[in-house]
């Protein structure tokens, strides 16, 4: 099909979180013409909803070092050292950098950064905003950045259907269709001479997950059809603290940050008995993945759905009685209201009071450790295609991502690929005809069915009875080809591409480590570890 028009630019950014307006922030003076693609409004992606923070070794006495060590550790062996090295050691400077673009954090009293603590870091390293905003403040504070440049070109409701290739296998384009006008047919052609690839993750190949709706794999599917290699898909982070409202809750499901736990916050069983108590020395503190193992095993021997934070005696200890103003007559609420108050706002609606009540938690997906496989200026194997952030896999996150270094990586790489990245710049060139196209297009109504098989057979736990059920499951609602051609259809295609790739991997990975947990193989392996799981395409699958 002929495309219906033709668009140019020198560099086209995929997606509009911290990852991709930094990048085109950094990259608007050094080419003539970058334009930045999301398929929805510039905020709907993964950043806005960040709340913990971004971590750096900001505080005093704090050092790259020590941030490495956590990184590492939380990794549990699956990092790659010189990437985690440019993550901490360019860290501090680039979230200064991000403060002097006009994002602001909290301060102490003394107007010093305000820093708190999560999961696995042996330090107070989390910087935050209005509370528990962080994303929201960072996304703010990047769109307004972009906004004061009008030369960086911005196109909203536009869906990346693919990503063109040239003769010699490098980038030539991107086929994108403007959401909301008109069918497929309205898919046209930019011709680019780079694409920084900034789309985020996969969240929605889960029924339930901290992810926006918009999260679905689209840049890691993008980029495997071009001829990408994808890279440790198998570890995806649940996060342990996800508020749980029943069984038949669907999609984006509330959070609660870790740094509640990281100001007090514990977590009890249905009894009341503290669940981390003899798991860890870190107890409430220790790395995600072990929390959320110790949750599901918790739930999995006492046939609950869920289990429990107690928040109930935090507050007046963690606010000076002079701050209590007259309208805030309860301590807790005032603690709450000034330190978490959009995780309040929610809990409040649905008729939770932490300052009395326990939170019901269960743990859901919440990041993708994998991705495209990049180098440490963010360089894909198809010459002119660069990832950054969720989407891409540059080393950093190992088995298992360290909390709140998922910000920090987005910010780090897109500065990376902006420094290098002018000087690579490729030829305008024509797109070789048969080429970025893949499987046959599914139905949008196969998500419902995917996300179930996903979340039954490749979420917390996983074995090889379920993990092979999940390939065939998956196989089988390939098969059925769409019979309309539109978002929900390319969608659903990239969420399968993905999740047939996720489900080989972890079927392949046969040992426990970090956020992979086999029940068939209970133990991590130090002498098995098979290293990265590289995956390409062959003959249209994983
Ligand atoms: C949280 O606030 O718990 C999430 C932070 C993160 O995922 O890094």
């Amino acid at each position: 099909r002929d495309p219906g028009w033709t668009e140019w630019a020198d560099v086209i950014v995929v997606g509009s979180g911290i990852a991709g307006l930094t990048a085109a922030l950094r990259l608007k003076d050094q080419v003539e013409r970058v334009a930045v693609v999301t398929k929805d409004v510039l905020q709907a992606g993964s950043t806005q909803w960040a709340q913990g923070g971004i971590a750096a070794a900001l505080g005093e006495g704090d050092t790259p070092a020590q941030h490495e060590v956590d990184t590492l550790v939380a990794g549990a062996g699956a990092c790659d050292l010189e990437a985690v090295r440019v993550l901490v050691g360019e860290g501090a400077e680039a979230v200064r950098e991000l403060i002097e673009w006009g994002a602001e954090f909290d301060k102490d009293p003394a107007g010093n950064l305000s820093l708190t603590r999560e999961g696995g870091h042996r330090r107070d390293r989390i910087a935050h905003a209005d509370g528990d905003a962080t994303g929201a403040e960072i996304q703010r504070a990047l769109m307004e950045a972009v906004r004061r440049a009008p030369e960086i070109l911005v196109f909203e409701h536009a869906m990346v259907v693919d990503l063109l290739t040239a003769a010699d296998g490098g980038v030539a384009g991107l086929t994108i269709h403007v959401m909301g006008e008109g069918d497929a047919d309205g898919v046209g052609i930019v011709r680019t001479r780079a694409v920084v690839l900034a789309s985020g993750g996969l969240g929605q190949v889960f029924s339930q997950t901290t992810n926006p709706a918009v999260a679905t794999a689209d840049g890691m599917a993008i980029a495997l059809r071009a001829g990408a290699t994808l890279r440790d898909l198998e570890f995806v982070q649940f996060h342990p603290t996800v508020m749980y409202l029943g069984e038949d809750s669907r999609g984006q499901q509330p959070l609660i940050s870790e740094a509640v736990r990281g100001e007090g916050a514990f977590l009890v069983d249905w009894d009341g008995a503290r669940l981390m108590d003899g798991v860890h020395e870190l107890r409430d503190l220790a790395p995600r993945d072990i929390v959320s193992k110790a949750i599901m095993k918790r739930m999995l021997e006492t046939g609950h759905p869920n289990m429990w934070l107690d928040a109930r005696h935090l507050g007046a200890s963690v606010i000076e009685p002079a701050e209590i103003s007259d309208r805030e007559t309860s301590a807790s609420r005032t603690f709450w209201g000034r330190r978490f108050p959009n995780i309040l706002a929610t809990l409040l609606s649905h008729g939770i009071d932490p300052s009395q009540d326990l939170i019901p938690v269960a743990p859901a997906c919440h990041y993708a450790s994998g991705g495209v496989r990049t180098d440490l200026w963010g360089r894909s194997d198809v010459p002119g295609l660069y990832a950054t952030g969720e989407v891409a896999c540059s080393g950093v996150h190992g088995a298992n991502r360290l909390a709140s270094n998922s910000l920090l990586e987005g910010l780090v790489f897109s500065r990376r690929i902006a420094e290098v990245l002018p000087g690579e710049l490729r030829q305008l060139e024509d797109p070789a005809p048969g080429r970025g196209t893949g499987r046959a297009l599914v139905p949008g109504a196969a998500l419902k069915q995917l996300q179930e098989t996903m979340t039954t057979k490749v979420g917390v736990l996983r074995n090889a009875t379920g993990l092979a059920e999940a390939v065939e499951e998956l196989e089988r609602l390939g098969s059925v080809p769409a019979t309309e051609i539109d978002p929900a259809a390319w969608e659903a295609t990239n969420l399968l591409t993905v999740s047939l790739a996720l489900t080989k991997s972890a079927l392949l990975r046969e040992e426990t480590r970090g956020s992979h947990w086999r029940e068939d193989f209970a133990e991590r392996d130090d002498p098995r570890f098979a290293g990265h799981f590289d995956l390409t395409l062959r003959d249209g699958e994983p």
